[in-house]
């Protein structure tokens, strides 16, 4: 049973691999010339403030939770909205990453 169990995990794990490895090609950052929004610390190569090294040439794993852009944009961490300019507020629900890119984007804001 114990042996079955682990199989059909380790099954589903393999089927979920292309997906997550999608998951990253989307946050992956774009040719230079394709993006009108650069953030701060990917233009500066500080690779290390979400990746596991500083070497834009190999910077390793990134984590792609929340925690990794509060550590900067602290702000957005509380339970009510932020305003962000008149009349708007910025959204309090969802992983950063999963609507900005970290690293630049065709579109303002580094949105996806
Ligand atoms: C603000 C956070 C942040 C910074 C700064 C950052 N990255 Fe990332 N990067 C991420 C996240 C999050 C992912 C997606 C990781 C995932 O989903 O597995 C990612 C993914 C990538 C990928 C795609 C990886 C893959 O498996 O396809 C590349 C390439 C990359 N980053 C390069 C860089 C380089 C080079 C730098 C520094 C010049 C950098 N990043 C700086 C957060 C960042
Ligand atoms: C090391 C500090 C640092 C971390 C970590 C960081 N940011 Fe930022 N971020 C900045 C700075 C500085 C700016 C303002 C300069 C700029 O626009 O790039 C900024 C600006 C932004 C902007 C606004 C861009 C614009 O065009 O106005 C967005 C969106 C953003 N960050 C998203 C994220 C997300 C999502 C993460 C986590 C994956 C993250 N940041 C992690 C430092 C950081
Ligand atoms: C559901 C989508 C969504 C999620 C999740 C999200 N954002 Fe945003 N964010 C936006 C949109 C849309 C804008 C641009 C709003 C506008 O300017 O009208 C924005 C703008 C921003 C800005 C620029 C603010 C400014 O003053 O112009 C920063 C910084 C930012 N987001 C950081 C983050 C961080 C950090 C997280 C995670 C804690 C996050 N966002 C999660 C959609 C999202």
């Amino acid at each position: 049973m114990r042996l079955l169990t682990s199989s059909v995990l380790a099954a589903a794990l393999l089927a979920l691999a292309p997906a997550a490895r999608a998951g990253a090609a989307r946050l992956a950052p774009l040719p230079r010339a394709e993006a009108v929004v650069v953030h701060g610390p990917y233009e500066q190569g500080a690779c290390d403030a979400c990746h596991a090294r500083g070497d834009p040439r190999d910077p390793g794993p990134a984590k792609a939770g929340k925690e990794t852009c509060l550590a900067c944009h602290d702000e957005f961490g509380g339970t009510a909205p932020v305003r962000i300019g008149k009349g708007r507020s910025h959204p309090i629900k969802g992983e950063c990453v999963g609507c900005h890119n970290p690293h630049n984007s065709r579109k303002r804001k580094l949105l996806l």
